[in-house]
């Protein structure tokens, strides 16, 4: 199923008018910064909890890896398309959100920033491999993905306990959220054009999500310490990004699937319950460990 230029188009009108300009240097307190030379680094300078600068350097890290995005859309529908356009305007948008937060850590000294460093060099070394390359699986993946980053950034500015680092975040986050909504804009523009074909492609990509930080070194450990600061676990991914995801299309009213898109639709509606009763046994098991 082609992707319907006039859609693209009118949603990237509608986002260019609805998005604020916004510029880092308003956000960050420069006045803040000294010299990493005449004072090192060290912990004791951080101003903020080890589990929130734990979450802003995965945040960022994922942010750095902007290019491999980039090349995962522009490479299958080119540069010279409705497409190519978004993506170019969405890729300079992208782009400030890790300017601003590594000015933030940076300023702040709220990382370590040798560390800071050795991990971008690590995470952009290896890159990035999108799994999805068909049409309907990017956009039905980047709804969830910038739902799931908007909710990441912002809960990571809620639990700051910083105002600075509190506002950083709310207007990254309410970027992805535009972000969100061109991706699940297009997607709505496809169910209308072949209902089965994207319910089908929604169960396969729900099914194996994964954040695209996943790459960043010591994911793992970094996605626990996160998890534990309630900015991203398996229930917030349910709660706050499946079911509203869901809701938006209106997946429980589709009419006109076909018998095994009808199937996947009942496994897609499920999904989200599966989700919660998992993180609620992996709660249980962290409560009796203490
Ligand atoms: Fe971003
Ligand atoms: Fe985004």
């Amino acid at each position: 199923m082609a992707v319907v230029d006039a859609d693209i188009e009118r949603l990237m009108a509608e986002h260019i008018a609805k998005r604020p300009t916004w510029y880092a240097h308003d956000l960050v307190p420069w006045e803040e910064g000294r010299s990493y030379v005449d004072e090192p680094w060290d912990e004791s300078q951080c101003t903020v909890s080890p589990e929130v600068r734990e979450a802003m350097v995965l945040n960022l890290l994922t942010e750095d890896n902007l290019p491999y995005y980039h090349y995962a859309i522009a490479s299958e529908f080119g540069e010279d398309s409705a497409i190519g356009r978004w993506t170019r305007r969405w890729t300079a948008e992208e782009g400030q959100h890790a300017i601003v937060i590594r000015d933030y850590l940076m300023i702040s000294r709220n990382c370590d920033p040798v560390a800071l460093e050795d991990a971008r060099m690590q995470t952009v070394s290896r890159g990035w491999d999108s799994p999805w390359t068909d049409p309907i699986d990017i956009f039905v993946y980047t709804s969830a993905q910038e739902l799931a980053t908007r909710v990441s950034h912002r809960n990571t500015g809620v639990v700051a306990d910083d105002e600075t680092a509190y506002e950083i975040m709310k207007r990254v986050a309410a970027d992805e959220n535009y972000h969100f909504i061109f991706y699940k804009g297009i997607v709505s523009a496809m169910l209308e054009h072949d209902p089965s074909a994207c319910v089908l492609s929604m169960r396969k990509v729900y099914e194996n999500f994964a954040m695209p930080g996943t790459v960043v070194p010591n994911f793992r450990k970094r996605a626990a310490k996160t998890a534990r600061a309630g900015v991203y676990d398996l229930r917030i991914h349910a709660e706050k990004v499946l079911t509203p995801v869901m809701r938006d299309w209106a997946l429980a009213d589709l009419e006109g699937l076909s018998p095994e898109a009808d199937a996947a639709r009942e496994d897609l509606l499920a999904m989200p319950g599966a989700l919660v009763a998992r993180a609620e046994k992996l709660e249980r098991r962290m409560a009796k460990a203490g």
